[in-house]
């Protein structure tokens, strides 16, 4: 058995079980991913069972780059990702096409969690993301006779064209915070696994990373080739960060109800964004599209469930480009159409 399996062929149809699990996220992820593959087998006679449930335990049924098989990309954000079960890999086995690590530099060493009071030694950028990004990339491109050169598959296996975007919330000082941070991307860029910017031409790679909270600009733009980014403040885009291009920041963020008004104003009374709210929305979604930039706000409604699926549902219309999303079943669900 494989350390890791979040698609599970091994109980591919209607015999899942939670202790199938290596994730506890990762049930609902294959629902989520899977549509229902469970409901078709019931009633299946035993020899065409046996055979869906791969009782000779044939090779043939799994594949180098199976790890993330059965998992549709979606566009949401996995906010605070460090603080679920398995950082990185719980969000991956939902499909969220990006991830979050907030850092604290402390001795020298990137710890990743909320607040200081939540760090422990063994909880750091490289443990919890470098390192299980890099590992889940070289399951994506082995070197096979089938693909004998190296690829550069992103980490889903359904669209391997997808970047991951990983943001870095610098906690501490900015500039020095930064550098090792850019240390400690050091093993995907060797691999070139990093989107990059040459001083032309962005190039889109497996991994996008963007540096918000204290992450310097002047350092972000000082770097030419950029292999990483900065998360532009979106509400200013047309004012005091104009300057900025997506070859800076390839997406812009701001907190929703900086913009729209507290949980309380917006949720109740209909749980929606009025007209009002909406002429703002459009502005700011309409000011980041035209320079190339996508899109997210951060911090809106997460209950009740109905007004916060309403939120999202008009982002989404408008064409905001990444939800923020807490409650990754529900943000898979609502895109499943569930
Ligand atoms: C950082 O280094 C100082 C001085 O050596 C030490 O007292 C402190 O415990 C260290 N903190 C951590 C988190 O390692
Ligand atoms: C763009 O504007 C920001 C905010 O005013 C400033 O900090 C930055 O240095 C400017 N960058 C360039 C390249 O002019």
């Amino acid at each position: 058995m494989k350390p890791l399996h979040l698609a599970l062929p091994s109980c591919f149809l209607a015999t899942c079980t939670l202790s199938d699990f290596t994730i506890p996220d990762a049930s609902l992820a294959y629902a989520g991913a899977g549509a229902g593959a469970g409901a078709g087998a019931a009633g299946v006679g035993g020899a065409l069972q046996n055979i869906l449930k791969n009782t000779d335990g044939s090779d043939k049924y799994s594949y180098p780059t199976d790890l993330t098989r059965g998992i549709i990309p979606k566009p949401f954000h996995s906010h605070n990702d460090y603080w679920r079960p398995v950082p990185f890999y719980s969000g991956l086995s939902y499909g969220a096409v990006s991830t979050e690590a907030d850092v604290w530099l402390i001795n020298g060493t990137l710890f990743v969690g909320h607040q200081l009071s939540a760090l422990t030694r063994q909880r750091t950028l490289e443990s919890l993301y470098i390192s299980p990004i890099l590992d889940t990339l070289q399951r994506q491109n082995p070197t096979t006779i089938f693909a004998p050169s190296p690829t550069k598959h992103g980490v889903f296996d359904a669209d391997s064209e997808q970047t991951l975007y990983l943001f870095i919330d610098v906690k501490t000082d900015g500039p020095s915070t930064w550098a090792a941070v850019l240390s400690a991307l050091t093993p995907l860029l060797d691999r070139g696994y990093l989107s990059g910017y040459d001083g032309r031409t962005f190039t889109s790679g497996p991994v996008t990373v963007v540096g918000t909270g204290n992450a310097p600009l002047s350092a972000v733009q000082a770097a030419v080739p950029r292999y990483a980014f900065y998360d532009a403040p979106l509400a200013l885009l047309d004012s005091s960060f104009a300057n900025l291009t997506s070859d800076d920041s390839p997406i812009a963020s701001v907190n929703f109800a900086d913009v729209f008004g507290d949980d309380d104003v917006v949720v109740r009374g209909g749980g929606a964004l009025g007209e009002d709210a909406l002429v703002t929305l459009r502005r700011q979604v309409k000011v980041a599209h035209d320079k190339g930039i996508k899109t997210r706000y951060w911090n809106q409604p997460a209950w009740p469930v109905g007004a916060r699926n309403r939120i999202w549902k008009q982002l989404w219309d408008e064409g905001v480009d990444l939800l923020n999303v807490d409650d990754l079943s529900g943000a898979a669900g609502f895109w499943d159409g569930t």
